[in-house]
């Protein structure tokens, strides 16, 4: 079995962090994010793995090269223009040799893939999709189907109260390489608006693997913190690497839940946690408070400063008695002044990526 990792995407819900950081690379506890999602698929026995990218691919290529280190094989392609969710995965066509795993690659979820491989077995069909119920559907691809499981329409991000069903495409398919003849190449082709209802419509079965599993798409800063939330407190069940260090068990001014990066220096005086994640090399300055955050590596936060519910990129210093509001994303090498106040909800970063390639 091989697997599609949807990794093209701009993250524009994530700026400013994606301006230094494509969302694939986006730390989860302090490791990137598709790291995490490699991990899954390699327990679910998937040694090779596609990688259609686009929005600054040289960060994703230069972790994880030929795949080697994870025992995988990755081959990447590149798209010169984003070429949408499906035109991605017809892009890639010449690699693909059976049946095929479609990950959206801004999905944490704890997902059996080998449970949906033997679904897909029992179904036939040219393929599954995971569904799962969320509060709010219209912000998802709707997915309507019948008591067998057959999936009879889909209705992407329908306007509030207008939504059909409270299932929604949760971003794992698996298909038959058959679907790709479906797909139109050299062009912009959204598989969620136009591969999957012209499957329908030319009478073709999809099924719906509708499961309880734990899921999150990663694609808004709020959700991020909420993930960090769920994988500190266990509601997402997650293995830490032997390289990262242990969940801090309490001690001077740490607030368990709290995971620190490796060289983390924090003031006795300071009071970090609940629901903190520091990475690598953060250093928190006397009297400092930081709570329900993540920080990226090498954050400086300086005496008296406040974090609170925020998430601030690798190498951003906080000035000595600065506060940050809940809700507030500060980008890449930022400098807070000391004592100023950034309301909740900010957005401080550069104005457009800062990285390349
Ligand atoms: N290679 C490539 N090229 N990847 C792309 C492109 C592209 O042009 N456009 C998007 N992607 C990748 C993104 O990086 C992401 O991993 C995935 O495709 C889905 O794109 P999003 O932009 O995150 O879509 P969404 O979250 O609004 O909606 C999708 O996901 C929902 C579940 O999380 C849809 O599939 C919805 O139906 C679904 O409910
Ligand atoms: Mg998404």
């Amino acid at each position: 079995m091989q697997a599609i990792v949807l990794v093209g995407g701009e993250g524009t819900r994530l700026r400013p962090l994606t301006y230094g950081t494509p969302k694939p690379m986006v730390p989860i506890v302090n490791v990137p994010f598709l790291a995490r999602t490699l991990e899954r698929l390699y327990e679910a026995g998937i040694r090779d793995v596609i990688l259609p990218a686009g929005y600054m691919p040289g960060a994703i290529t230069e972790y994880f090269g030929d795949g080697s280190r994870l025992g995988m094989k990755i081959t990447y392609v590149i798209e010169e223009v984003p070429l949408g969710t499906a035109g991605a995965v017809k892009n890639v066509e010449e690699h693909i040799t059976g049946p095929f795993f479609v990950l959206n690659g801004d999905v944490l979820t704890s997902l059996d893939l080998t449970a949906m491989m033997r679904y897909h077995g029992e179904k036939g069909g040219l393929g599954a999709l995971h569904l799962i119920k969320v509060d709010d559907p219209s912000a998802f691809g709707c997915v309507v189907h019948d008591a067998a499981g057959r999936i009879t329409r889909f209705v992407e991000k329908p306007p509030k109260g207008s939504e059909p069903t409270d299932e929604v495409n949760a971003g794992t398919y698996l298909l038959e390489r058959a679907v790709l003849d479906l797909i139109p190449p050299g062009r912009n082709v959204s598989i969620e608006r136009e591969t999957f209802p012209r499957l329908l419509a030319e009478g073709y079965s999809l099924y719906a693997y509708t499961t309880a599993d734990y899921w999150i798409d990663l694609g808004r800063p709020e959700h991020y913190l909420q993930a960090h939330r769920d994988m500190l407190t266990g509601a997402m069940p997650f293995r830490l690497d032997a390289s990262e260090s242990a969940v801090a068990a309490g001690g001077a001014g740490i607030v368990p839940p709290v995971h620190l990066g490796a060289g983390v220096s924090i003031d006795p005086s300071a009071t970090v946690g609940p629901h903190v994640v520091l990475g690598p090399g953060c250093r928190i300055g006397r009297n400092a408070v930081v709570k329900g955050s993540v920080l990226w590596e090498g954050v400086i936060v300086g005496d008296g400063a406040v974090i609170d519910q925020s998430i601030v990129a690798s190498r951003s210093s906080i000035g000595a008695g600065a506060s940050i509001g809940a809700g507030s994303v500060i980008g890449h090498d930022m400098v807070i002044a000391p004592g100023s106040f950034v309301e909740p909800g900010s957005r401080r970063g550069p104005a457009a990526p800062v990285v390349s390639g």
